[in-house]
């Protein structure tokens, strides 16, 4: 039995997810944990939300809530929506959690030890009204380039141009709208990530089996221009983890926090944690999963993610492991997507274009939206959401496929046995050959599905679909049986075998639909077909089921228009 450490990329706090970030990493980390699990081994899969920084607080302030207060009821949310889609974490932690402050000021002390970190003077705007220094984005002003009056200071909204906020005509906070102003000097800390430029380089060369497309985002990082550069670690925010060397104090480093970048990945770490917390578990069972020393050198780390995640991923947090000098687990292998697209634009939070989480839930259960976000993950290339592909994939493949595999066979069961697999006949050539087909069907879906190459897998998985309806169109029994009753029996047999095995080979796509499916042919055997002969016997004659409900119902042309036309106007 394997141990396979997941994660999926945590969600920003800020907002309900749509479709394109649920595929850009928790929907395909559920699939990949959900298929090892089914293969009997030991999984540890993990995800929160990820809580700090200037977004969450701007969210806090639009919504006109404490920002503690608004995260805590954004994760019920979103943890509520992870439950609708079926993403099966093993604990949806929150990267403000006490053991995720705990362990990045541990790092953080651990890297200063290393000599790692420097501290920067930096001349910075401090607001007298505010009490507090602030970011580039929370200072508004006058633009120096075309006079717009609300430009930002980072940048003009109105012109495009990138400023600095001392480039601003009559500077104002955009907290309380003060003037009163001042240019401070204060004290940053960065990570001296320059100094580790070799080990991760090095690192990274080790990695042969990883995607050039990952390789080569992190090699222009360690080698373009000046190569890697050292990277600020703190900000004056007041909602953060309060920056520390472990337990103890940082002179001159007093009501800042920590950068959200820097803190957010060691969540994947302080996640298993809260696991342990919440299930009553050990230091020692959380750390046989992240520490080497501690039991997790057999461990295989996989990360999932979308494609802009992959430097803070590939340099950043090794950086912070490497530069710890501790033992921590590095991952092993990192799946990164390209972006889904919504009906010929992007999808957009701040411009609420697309589907949400929350409204499709809605509109239909996850397993539809599960099939075909799946099928059409954006790996090698950005793949785009229309309403028109997504009916007649979930027609063709969901209703026309394989519910009507199941329902057909279930109904004509009972029609001329009874509820209960018939006995009697044999399974001759044309049963062979079907067992030969789906035995090379299932290796290879297997293959697809270990090298994480979902679309493959999907595609498979639907041949193998496509196999069972093949097999039932020319074995007939609804013919067979007026001339031949134990042959149908025979071909009846397979049929209902085969529902099984599909629930159990449909699971990690269609975990909902695979529930019913075995609860329908009555039986908690959910094992592996290693061997699809032997699978195929495993409902016996005798053996009672019920006929399922409809399990897919075909979208209509109403409904799809109807859809389309209340998400052409984007979020209100
Ligand atoms: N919240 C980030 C995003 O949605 C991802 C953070 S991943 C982690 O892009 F590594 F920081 F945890
Ligand atoms: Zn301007």
């Amino acid at each position: 039995m394997a141990r396979i450490l997941i994660t999926s990329a945590i969600p920003y706090i800020n907002g309900i997810k749509h479709l394109g970030n649920l595929v850009g990493s928790q929907l395909p980390a559920d699939l990949y944990a959900r298929y090892q699990r089914g293969r009997g081994n030991e999984v540890m899969f993990l995800c929160a939300t990820d809580e700090h920084g200037t977004p969450a607080e701007l969210a806090a302030a639009k919504a006109g809530k404490p920002v503690a207060e608004y995260c805590a009821e954004m994760w019920e949310v979103q943890n509520r929506l992870g439950q609708g889609f079926g993403l099966s974490f093993d604990h949806f932690g929150r990267s403000s959690s006490k053991q995720n402050h705990r362990l990045t000021q541990h790092f953080a002390g651990k890297l200063a030890e290393a000599g790692l970190i420097r501290e920067v003077s930096e001349k910075q705007v401090f607001s007298n009204a505010d009490k507090r220094f602030l970011p580039d984005r929370y200072i508004e002003g006058t633009c120096p380039n075309c006079g717009y009056d609300r430009a930002r200071g980072d940048q003009c909204e109105n012109c495009t141009k990138q400023l600095d906020p001392t480039d601003l005509i009559e500077p104002r906070s955009a907290i309380s709208g003060s003037t009163d102003l001042e240019v401070r000097e204060t004290k940053h800390l960065y990570l001296c990530q320059s100094q580790l430029k070799d080990r991760l380089d090095a690192w990274i060369d080790s990695k042969s089996d990883w995607p050039l497309l990952t390789t080569s985002i992190a090699k222009k990082w360690l080698h373009d221009g000046d190569g890697l550069q050292d990277r600020g670690i703190t900000r004056d925010l007041d909602w953060g983890i309060p920056v520390k060397k472990g337990d103890e104090d940082w002179p001159g480093m007093e009501g800042k926090v920590f950068y959200v970048w820097f803190d957010a990945p060691i969540e994947y770490i302080a996640c298993a944690g809260e696991w342990a917390e919440a299930n009553g578990k050990t230091e020692a069972d959380w750390q046989r999963w992240w520490r080497t020393d501690k039991g997790a050198d057999d461990v295989r780390y996989v990360q999932f993610m979308g494609k802009d995640n992959v430097p803070f991923h590939t340099l950043s947090f090794p950086a912070t492991i490497l530069g710890s000098g501790e033992p921590w687990k590095l991952v092993d292998h990192l799946k990164s997507f390209n972006y889904l697209n919504y009906d010929g634009g992007q999808f957009s939070t701040s411009q609420g274009r697309g589907v949400f989480m929350d409204q499709a839930l809605e509109i239909l259960p996850a397993d539809y939206w599960r099939w075909w976000l799946l099928s059409h993950a954006p790996e090698s290339s950005d793949s785009e959401f229309t309403w028109e592909n997504f009916q007649s994939s979930v027609n063709k493949d969901l209703a026309d496929v394989l519910g009507n595999f199941v329902s057909r066979i279930t109904k004509f069961c009972r029609s001329k046995f009874g509820e209960a697999v018939p006995e009697g006949g044999e399974f001759g050539p044309q049963e062979q050959a079907l067992i030969e087909e789906l035995t090379t069907r299932v290796r290879a879906y297997e293959r697809h599905m270990e090298a994480m190459d979902v679309r493959k897998s999907a595609q498979e998985l639907r041949a193998i679909w496509v196999a069972g309806n093949e097999y039932l169109q020319s074995a007939a029994p609804w013919a067979t049986f007026k001339t031949d009753p134990d042959r149908a029996a025979a071909q009846v047999r397979l049929g209902l075998n085969l529902i099984r095995l599909y629930a159990v080979l449909s699971a990690p796509f269609i975990p909902f639909a695979s529930a019913r499916m075995l609860e329908a042919m009555r039986t908690e055997d959910a094992s592996w077909p290693d061997d699809v002969a032997t699978a195929l016997q495993a409902l016996p004659p005798g053996h009672t089921f019920t006929v399922p409900d409809v399990l897919f119902a075909k979208i209509t042309d109403e409904e799809r228009e109807s859809w389309q036309a209340r998400f052409a106007g984007g979020r209100s």
